[in-house]
This record gives structure tokens, sequence and C-alpha cells, in this order.
């Protein structure tokens, strides 16, 4: 296996965050969490995410539930259409979570980071995550000034994030980059000093790791 690759998952065996939706392999609580995360932080998406699936534990109470009380369960947590479209898809699945990354993508509000989360947390399928995190430590290990925003640079990174991935363990590789973007290479003030990546690190070789991912609209 690579360094970049080897090393990321023993960070990740030693730093990783203890998270409730990481205990289970179940696709349903992996996606309520997932649908949470998109846009609510770790911190605020915790306690929601608790008491959403003590309410609607599997697909079926979900499906079965009144509109209303799902918008209950998600009142203060913002962008309100990711409930509506958690209700609709439940309702969609006819009790059973879908199996295939294909059935997965097409869920209403679910795009391919969410699925890539999915099927390689739920099932162990070969899928690498690309977020914002994803792009700021590869951007930064291997010196890529590619705007991140753009179609070559989403091109790349895809296919440069499909090649890290640990295609026996997905789900540890994909965590752990996660983690590692949130925790150690963070934007502001990452910490290079203790980083098991910095001696190949590209950005920090060259003085660029503030610089780095480069952004073509701000
Ligand atoms: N952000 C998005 N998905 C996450 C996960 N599974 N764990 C922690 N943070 C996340």
């Amino acid at each position: 296996m690579n360094e970049f690759t080897r090393t990321i998952i023993e960070w990740y065996n030693e730093y990783k965050r203890d998270l409730p939706w990481r205990e289970s392999s179940d696709p349903y609580l992996i996606w309520i969490s997932e649908i949470i995360l998109q846009q609510t932080r770790v911190a605020q998406g915790y306690d929601y995410y608790l008491r959403f699936i003590g309410r609607f534990p599997n697909v079926q109470t979900l499906a079965d539930a009144d509109e209303d009380e799902v918008m209950k369960y998600w009142q203060g947590l913002g962008y309100y259409s990711r409930a509506r479209n958690l209700h609709a898809a439940a309702r969609s699945m006819k009790g059973v979570f879908p199996k295939t990354y294909k059935e997965v993508l097409s869920l209403k509000g679910v795009g391919e980071y969410t699925a890539a989360a999915i099927c390689s947390f739920a099932y162990g399928m070969p899928y690498a995550v690309v977020d914002g995190n994803v792009y700021r430590v590869l951007s930064r290990y291997f010196g890529i000034d590619t705007p991140i925003d753009s179609t070559e640079g989403k091109k790349l990174f895809a296919a440069l994030a499909n090649e890290m991935l640990d295609k026996k363990h997905p789900a540890l590789y994909n965590q752990g980059i996660m983690d590692f973007g949130a925790i150690q290479c963070t934007p502001q003030s990452p910490n290079c000093l203790f980083c098991p990546l910095a001696e190949s690190c590209s950005a920090l070789a060259t003085g660029r790791v503030a610089l780095l991912p480069v952004k073509q609209h701000k």
C-alpha cells in the first residue's frame, strides 16, 4: 500500500473520533447521519442524530410517520429540504434500504459524496469520498494547485481520491481522511509540527500550506 494511505489509516486508528453513527453498519443509520452532516457540524448534529433515530429507528418507522412529525425532529437544524427528502426517500424504499451504489445515488438528497459514504461505511464498497476535507488534504500533500472548483480539478481530485482509497478497507480509509482533514490538516493553522505526513508533504516543503487548495471562484 502507498505511504499516504497507510499513514492515514494508522493515524485514524490512533486519533479517530468516537461518533455514534460509527458504531453501526446499518445503511439506514449511516444515511441519516450523513444527511444531517451535509450542512451541520458534528457538535450540533450529534444530539439531533440520536433524537431522530430514537424516534425513527428504521426505514419503516420513518416512512410511516407524518411529515409534520419528521419536521419537528428537524426543527433548528435548518436546510429543511433535507428532512422532506429523507421522508420522501424512506417512503420510496418500500421498507428496504437500497443495496447498490446506483440506487443509493438515486435517492432524493443523496449526491456522490453521500452515496460513497453510505456504500463504503455500510457495505464496504470501494467508493472514495470527495469533500472539502479531502480536497484540502490531497491538494496539500501532493502540491496540486489546479482549482478544486474547475472541471479539470474535480476530475483530477476524484481520480486521485480513488487511487488513494484502500480498496480492501474503504470505510477505514474514508473515515480516516475525513477526520484527518477535520482535526489535523485543518483550513487555518493545520498542525504541521505534529503531522505524520509532514516529511513527504509537498505543500509543507514548498511553503504553500496556506495557499492550498486553490479555488477559482471565491
Ligand atoms: N462529516 C460527514 N460525514 C461524517 C462522518 N461520517 N463522520 C464525521 N464527520 C462527517
